[in-house]
């Protein structure tokens, strides 16, 4: 006999391939049962042929995070809530939305690792962009690190669906939560055809921004995300998007298929300051980094003497050299770093976190330091 789940996703796939009528499995009792499952085995805690699909990817965070006190917005455990949670604690989603959760990690984003962005990107590319019935999707995470893995998505995820990362900076727990009304927003922006081929967003505190450029800029406060030159691409009003632009993409960004990609080499960033000890390259190189970004003082600077030991790294060993800033806003032009003896590389807009991920992305493809030193030319000015 063949199972009673079995028959009705089979029921249910067919229905959705050939269905002139709306295809409607009303929410399961209280919300929290499955009735549909798609051919990916993704579960649905409703289906309306009507509303758009959206899986949301949980890899935890304050977003996720809980604590014993209400009033705690510090001191709290990162990723103790799972993505069904996460979910169930917004019904209004799925008056916008059918979705679906995969956990795809749940740890705080200090955690994230190069792997779990390359399977986090496998997953969406799969799960998403090759699904025609997929809208687009949703990331939570947590906000530390989310701009990185941010910057990863729009540059591996191309398929034009929307793909909205979301944090919080207040625990479920705490009163006033941001999440919830944060992931809300997500949701109807990763649902809006309007948020098509704009690359990877960032959704927080009403606001809608590029993964290319937006950055956090307070470590406590909720509005903290924010490309301060570049500005907000759009804004959330009674959880309606409205785009300031038509779409667009950030001049220099490069896409990257990673389908064949199993590991990022290994990227350290060295920050500058004054009396900057040269040891600090050599360790990381002999540590077995394969790409140096430095965040330097004003528009790239480092010490002379650590100015010699980069052209040494750059020309002994061939190991590629990007110079950022720590500043949080401005630009690292080429002209501020270049020298006759070495290939300089400047981040122009780039900041280190993301000169870190596309040097990553870069080096996993070729370890050549002219293809990399145009790649990052795209984003300077002179
Ligand atoms: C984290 O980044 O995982 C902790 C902080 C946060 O999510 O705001």
């Amino acid at each position: 006999m063949v199972p009673i789940k079995s028959f009705l996703v089979a029921l249910a796939t067919l229905a959705w391939q050939s269905s002139a009528s709306p295809l409607l499995y009303s929410r399961g009792a209280n919300g929290t049962g499955f009735v549909f499952t798609n051919a990916n085995g993704l579960n649905f805690t409703q289906m309306n042929h009507t509303l758009p699909n959206i899986t949301i990817f949980a890899t935890g965070g304050t977003i996720a995070g809980s604590d014993s006190s209400s009033t705690a917005t510090t001191g709290y455990t990162s990723g103790a809530v799972g993505v069904r949670a996460l979910i169930d604690a917004v019904p209004s989603m799925l008056d916008i939305a059918n979705v679906a959760g995969v956990q795809t990690a749940n740890v705080g984003s200090e955690d994230i690792t190069s792997d779990i962005l390359i399977s986090l990107s496998k997953q969406i590319n799969k799960l998403v962009c090759d699904d025609s019935t997929m809208a687009g999707a949703v990331v939570t995470h947590g906000t530390d690190t989310l701009e990185e893995t941010a910057f990863f998505l729009d540059a591996t995820v191309n398929c034009g669906k929307p793909v909205i990362i979301v944090g919080a900076m207040r625990p479920s727990t705490a009163i006033s939560a941001d999440g919830p009304f944060n992931l809300l927003e997500s949701v109807t922006v990763a649902a809006s055809t309007k948020a098509k081929n704009r690359g990877a967003m960032i959704v927080m505190n009403d606001r809608i921004a590029s993964a290319y450029y937006t950055t956090k800029t307070n470590a406590n406060t909720m509005d903290t995300f924010k490309a301060m030159e570049m500005g907000f691409l759009g804004e959330m009003i009674s959880n309606t998007p409205f785009f300031f632009y038509p779409p667009v993409q950030p001049t220099g960004k490069k896409d990257f298929d990673i389908s064949n990609v199993k590991e990022i080499p290994r990227v350290d960033i060295l920050f500058s300051y004054e009396d900057m000890h040269n040891d600090t390259l050599y360790n990381a190189v002999e540590s077995g980094a394969k790409g140096i970004v430095i965040a330097g003082a004003g528009a790239g600077g480092v010490t002379t003497s650590f100015n010699y030991a980069m052209e040494d790294v750059i020309n002994r060993l061939g190991i590629p050299i990007i110079q950022s800033m720590r500043t949080v806003n401005g630009e690292v032009p080429l002209s501020d770093v270049e020298s006759n003896s070495a290939t300089h590389i400047a981040s122009g807009y780039l900041n280190p976190q993301k000169s870190r991920i596309l040097l990553g992305l870069l080096l996993a493809k070729s370890s050549n330091i002219t293809e990399i030193a145009s790649t990052f030319a795209l984003n300077t000015n002179a």
